[in-house]
């Protein structure tokens, strides 16, 4: 297992990934964006027309299909059997249907020991989700749970498709991420939740620049300790 693991949790658009890419980077350690896993699966399992709420079928395509996860540039390139599937897991069709995905426990299984073997390659891991800090890796050194206003976090939302796809009705945006908490937070299996000993920091008033900053700081304390 990796020397040093950092982990982020929190809820949909709470600047998470870019947050864990940056601090990645600051502390020379690997970045994991286990959301991009959820996505993969799904994506392939609407290519393959499976019923969505069959778990075994998901299972099966966890299971046949190859998934590739490698960190190019900052960014994480992901291939389902060599076929590069980077922008197309952030389609807004696979963004909704990865709730099912999330949803069976057999497939999270499989995507938790996925992220530790990830892991187990590296020196230093910062990895983000839903339930890195509470499931995957409940004993690393460091968790954070990132938060933000609903209304803020759709803003981001908006801000960040405007330079993708066009910038989409703010009301929309926010309701789909509420509609996202929810069924994060309530599902029986690695549900959205702070770990017990995770660090919670509000990014509402915050800039991206000033979220990696409090990070980094805390992460100097914690290894300064350490040694
Ligand atoms: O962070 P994201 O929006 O890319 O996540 C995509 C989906 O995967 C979302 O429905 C939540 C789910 N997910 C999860 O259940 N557990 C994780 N560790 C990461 C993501």
């Amino acid at each position: 297992m990796a020397d040093l693991i950092i982990t982020i949790d929190g809820p949909a658009a709470s600047g998470k990934s870019t947050v864990a890419r940056l601090l990645a980077h600051k502390l020379d350690a690997s970045f994991l964006d286990t959301g991009a896993m959820y996505r993969a699966v799904t994506l392939a399992a609407m290519r393959a027309g499976v019923d969505l709420s069959d778990e075994q079928k998901l299972l099966d395509i966890t299971q046949t299909c190859e998934f590739q996860f490698s960190v190019k540039a900052g960014k994480m390139t992901v291939r389902i059997d060599n076929t590069d599937v980077t922008e197309q897991i952030r389609n807004p069709e696979v963004t909704a249907n990865a709730r099912y995905i999330a949803a069976a426990p057999r497939v999270r299984e499989e995507l938790v020991q996925m992220q530790r073997r990830f892991a187990a390659d590296r020196h230093k891991i910062v990895t983000e989700g839903r339930d890195q800090g509470t499931v995957a890796f409940d004993d690393a050194d460091i968790k954070f749970y990132l938060t933000a206003d609903p209304a803020e976090r759709a803003r981001r939302r908006q801000a960040e498709l405007q330079g993708e796809s066009g910038a989409g009705n703010l009301q929309q945006i926010q309701k789909a991420i509420e509609e996202r908490d929810k069924s994060d937070e309530s599902r029986a299996v690695g549900p959205l939740k702070p770990a017990e000993d995770a660090i919670i920091v509000d990014t509402t008033n915050m800039s991206i620049e000033q979220v990696v900053e409090k990070l980094a700081g805390y992460v100097k304390e914690k290894c300064s300790k350490k040694t």
